[in-house]
């Protein structure tokens, strides 16, 4: 008997109404195809246009219950073992700023992992939540942050009792795993929700050999960019209520958010690709998982064998905030080669068109996807990486070299609402040290906020900040993003904040 997880209820529901020529008196203006830019047509296919079917249409998700919309989501939170799973269609990001929203019905504060996404800050402006951080572990001699230690939360629930909910990332861009387990643990303890973001995780489901799941340690809600390796469209992905989240987090609240947090025009095809992924994952992806690791273990040891290179791998866990290590993950220290992760992604680029999903001072991340059968994509890699090391040569002291690890934050003077919302003036980066910022600086990659709005900028931040340009990476979430100027919060009478 075949099982459920091998239908497609909602991908099938928008194949037959394309195939059945219906008379198309809706949006979207290019009518399935014939209404679109030639160019369009050609570049994606009829085929594709024919999918792109608005919301409310009888046979998708209006109509006699359980509407194929309705009977895909279900089948999600089977999947993945949630209680109810929504599909998501502006990302993991969306995700976030639902969890904040559905967070502030049950009051005004909340404790975050330092490092979370840029999202999870926006949910902290549109939610009005005053945030208490703490700071994960930081590996010095990688220059990375790993995840949020359970001894740590503890220490931070205890010393903010107001806070209604625990919000964690895991696993990170390295590949760092939580100990979700305990850290639900401790949160329950308080009685309060854990919140993770599981964004590069969604994968972790389907696979024995992987770090387990956040559902299925506990988590209560569970933020899973579905996109990022399990293979769904870009920009769709998951948002999942855990089984044991009772009365911690409401379901009404966090369906109320999503709503809030999307377009009344959702994209079918993305709708569309999140059905189809969960078929593949449920159905196929232990075997798929399988090939990948055993061809990443292979990559790993290849690379590993390059003068000056090594990966990181599970010989990570254990170190401080890596409690396991997901192997979708190709990290790569580059520490011991004369050239930074900076210089290298560049190089990469021009030696065999390799394009990484993220560099650093000292590691480039390579993301492998759940189907990628043979993983051809790995050689290239690895034969790009040693012609790479041989041209720029050896850093011998390289491997010794530490991580200045980022200057402590300053300290919260308002909500980040209040300071988003607030009178706000842009002034230039030298005046910046010591005002209360509007914006987020979060040198990237990795992403993590440096400083966030309603903060006091700190001349040691500012200055860190604009190295870590120098060195070739970004700022996200500043106005100027060569930080030529920041924006911050007019102070005093004039701004009305004291
Ligand atoms: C930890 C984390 N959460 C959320 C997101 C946002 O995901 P999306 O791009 O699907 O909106 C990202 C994106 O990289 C992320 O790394």
């Amino acid at each position: 008997m075949s099982s459920p997880q091998e239908e497609t209820p909602y991908l099938d529901a928008l194949r037959a109404y394309a195939a059945r020529d219906p008379a198309r008196l809706h949006v979207p203006g290019h009518k399935g195809g014939p209404g679109a830019d030639p160019g369009l047509l050609e570049a994606i296919g009829e085929r594709a246009l024919s999918l792109d079917i608005p919301a409310l249409t009888h046979g998708i998700d209006l109509g006699p219950a359980p509407t194929p919309f309705e009977e895909a989501q279900v089948l999600a939170a089977e999947a993945w073992r949630s209680k109810r799973a929504w599909f998501l269609i502006n990302g993991a990001s969306q995700g976030n700023l639902a969890a904040g929203l559905a967070l502030a019905h049950h009051g005004g504060e909340v404790v975050l992992q330092r490092n979370v996404h840029s999202s999870t800050v926006d949910a902290l402006v549109l939610s009005g939540l005053r945030p208490t951080f703490v700071a994960p572990e930081l590996d010095a001699e990688l220059g990375i942050a790993h995840c949020l230690v359970p001894q740590t939360l503890d220490r931070a629930l205890r010393a903010t009792p107001g806070a209604v909910g625990a919000w964690v990332v895991s696993p990170t861009y390295f590949g760092a795993v939580a100990d979700v387990r305990a850290l639900a643990a401790v949160a329950h303890e308080r009685g309060v929700p854990l919140i993770v973001d599981e964004a590069w995780g969604a994968h972790l489901a389907f696979h024995e050999d992987l770090p387990e799941h956040a559902l299925g340690a506990g988590a209560d809600l569970v933020i899973s960019s579905t996109h990022k390796i399990v293979g769904s469209l870009t920009q769709s992905a998951i948002l999942h209520l855990g089984h044991g989240a009772g009365g911690l987090i409401g379901e009404d609240a966090v369906d109320r958010a999503v709503t809030l947090t999307e377009s009344t025009s959702p994209s079918s095809l993305l709708t569309g690709s999140l059905d189809a992924a969960r078929r593949q994952a449920a159905v196929h992806g232990r075997e798929l998982l399988g090939h990948t690791m055993q061809a990443l273990a292979q990559a790993r040891d290849q690379i590993r064998a390059i003068d000056g290179l090594d990966v990181l791998d599970e010989r990570m866990t254990g170190r401080a905030g890596v409690f396991a290590y997901d192997p979708l993950r190709l990290a790569v220290d580059v520490r011991g080669i004369a050239a930074s992760g900076y210089e290298l992604a560049p190089l990469l680029r021009e030696i065999g068109d390799i394009n990484l999903e993220l560099c650093g001072q000292h590691v480039i991340v390579a993301v492998f996807g759940m189907g990628e059968r043979g993983v051809p994509e790995a050689s290239r890699l690895v034969s790009g990486l040693r012609t790479a090391a041989a041209r720029v040569g050896l850093d011998p002291g390289g491997a010794r070299a530490s991580f200045a690890a980022p200057p402590p934050w300053g300290a919260l003077a308002m909500t980040p609402r209040d300071a988003y919302l607030g009178a706000q003036e842009v002034v230039p980066a030298s005046e910046a040290a010591g005002r209360i910022v509007a914006e987020s600086l979060a040198t990237y990659p990795p992403g993590i906020p440096n400083v966030l709005p309603g903060e006091r900028l700190t001349r040691e931040t500012l200055a860190y900040v604009q190295r870590t340009l120098e060195l070739g990476g970004s700022v996200r979430g500043a106005s100027d993003r060569l930080l030529r100027s920041v924006r911050v919060v007019v102070e005093g009478p004039a701004g009305g904040v004291r």
